[in-house]
Formats: structure tokens, sequence, C-alpha cells
């Protein structure tokens, strides 16, 4: 996945897909909404990137979705498996590590919007600002009720993975919405899916849109806990 500038040319079809993205959000609590593109048969990577299964209007959204939630959240793992570029203005980044093996000359890092998420007892690379979360992990539930802290700009938490971030945001049931894109390939291989964890949890989602675009299928997905 890379961060994408808005698009230019002028395409009805696109601009309503991305309308379904751009709503209001609730107020009070920052909603949690995971943003993953998967294959048809389950895989988020190939040969370790998301790459091969993106297309441009998944780009789109996915930038739209950063444009609008103004916040970012992350796993080092995927920040040291894709090319993440600069973070756009009016936008953070909270990247999770417990290892804090970051590199800070990194582009992400470059305009100083992109922080770390780390419990005490990480090292955190000079010139990374860092956000302390629990001990010797991250507390998860800690680490989502804080992130305004860092974005007061935040309208929701735009949360984009990988499998482990997503698995311990599921397990905690902190995940209130799922824009998930079907991408039209099979890939097979040993790559991860969009979320693993040792907890097992059974949640359900209703519906909120399902939108095909060339072989796309552009899925949203709401969490109901009664
Ligand atoms: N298809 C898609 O939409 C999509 C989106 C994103 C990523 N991906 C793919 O997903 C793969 C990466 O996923 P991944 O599961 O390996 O990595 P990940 O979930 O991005 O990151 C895992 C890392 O996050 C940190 N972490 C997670 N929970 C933590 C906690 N409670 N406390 C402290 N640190 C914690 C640790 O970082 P440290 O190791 O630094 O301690 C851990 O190794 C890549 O292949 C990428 O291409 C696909």
């Amino acid at each position: 996945m890379s961060p994408t500038a808005p698009h230019d040319d002028a395409d009805p079809e696109l601009e309503h897909l991305l309308a379904l993205y751009t709503q209001p959000r609730p107020e009070g609590r920052l909603q949690v909404e995971l943003c993953m593109v998967a294959s048809l048969d389950g895989t988020i990577s190939v040969g370790g990137r998301s790459g091969p299964l993106g297309d441009p209007a998944d780009h789109a959204v996915l930038g739209a979705l950063r444009r609008h939630a103004g916040l970012i959240l992350v796993g080092a793992g995927t920040i040291r498996a894709e090319a993440y570029g600069p973070v756009d203005e009016g936008v953070t980044m909270a990247i999770v590590t417990r290892t804090g093996n970051l590199d800070p000359t990194a582009p992400v890092f470059r305009d100083g919007r992109a922080w770390a998420i780390a419990p005490a007892s990480a090292t955190i690379p000079d010139g990374i600002a860092v956000l302390r979360c629990g001990d010797d992990d991250v507390d998860i539930v800690d680490a989502v009720s804080r992130l305004h802290e860092i974005a007061p700009q935040a309208r929701f938490i735009h949360a984009e993975g990988g499998a482990v971030l997503n698995g311990e945001l599921i397990a905690a049931d902190l995940v209130d919405v799922v824009n998930l894109t079907l991408s039209g390939h099979t890939a097979a291989g040993p790559g991860p899916r969009v979320a693993m964890n040792a907890t097992e949890v059974l949640h359900r989602f209703t519906p909120e849109h399902s939108v095909t675009r060339n072989s796309m299928l552009f899925t949203r997905w709401r969490r109901h806990r009664d």
C-alpha cells in the first residue's frame, strides 16, 4: 500500500465510491476502522507486499480514508515490509512497535508526522517521537484510547494492518468497521490473512456497502455488539 495524492481526472463512478468512505463519523470516541485488500483466496500479501493485490481505485480509497481519518494506525511489520512514503499534511501515523526496530531515515519519518507507539521497555531511535503505552508490550486498548493525544485532528482511527496488529485489535473487540476490498486474484502461497491471533473470537459485522469496479469488490462492514 502506498499513499496517493488526490486524483485529478473527472470520474463520477470513482467519486461516488470515495464518497462512501468520507461520510461524517460519530462524535466522541474515535471509532476504529480496519482497511485491507485481500485476494479471493484470503491472502493480504504476495511476495511480502500488498501492492500486487491493489489497483488505482483501491489506492484512491486508501488515500481518501487516510486523509479523512487524519490518523493512521499501523504495525511496525508493515512499515518494514512496505515502502511507505511521507505522511500527508494533516495526517498523523502511529506505528506500533515492541522492539523499536524502525529506521528514522525512512521517508515515512521525514516530516515528523509518524510516531512510534511503544512500551516503556523499547528503545526508540533518536528523531522518532514516541507515545509510551504499557511496560513490555503495547497495551492496545490503552493505546487506542490515547491516540487523540498525538492526533487531536483525527476523525477516526484508520487501521491499515498488518495481520498481527489486526489480530490484536479484533481480539480486543476494538474494531468498529472493516473496509475490506476483495481483489480479483488468487495467490495460494504462504501469505498471511487479514488478521491472525492466538485467541479465536467470533464477532458479527453487517454490510454497509458493496461496490464492484473493474476486478475489485469494495465492501464496508459495521460491528454490532448487541
Ligand atoms: N493487504 C493489505 O491491505 C495489507 C495491509 C497492511 C499490511 N499488509 C501486509 O502484512 C504484512 C505485515 O504484517 P505483519 O502481521 O507481519 O506485521 P504488522 O501487524 O504490521 O506488525 C507486527 C509488529 O507490530 C508490533 N506490534 C504488534 N502488536 C504489538 C504490541 N501489542 N506491542 C508492541 N508491538 C506490537 C511488533 O513490532 P516490532 O517487531 O517492531 O516489535 C510486531 O512485530 C506485510 O506482508 C504487508 O504487506 C497487507
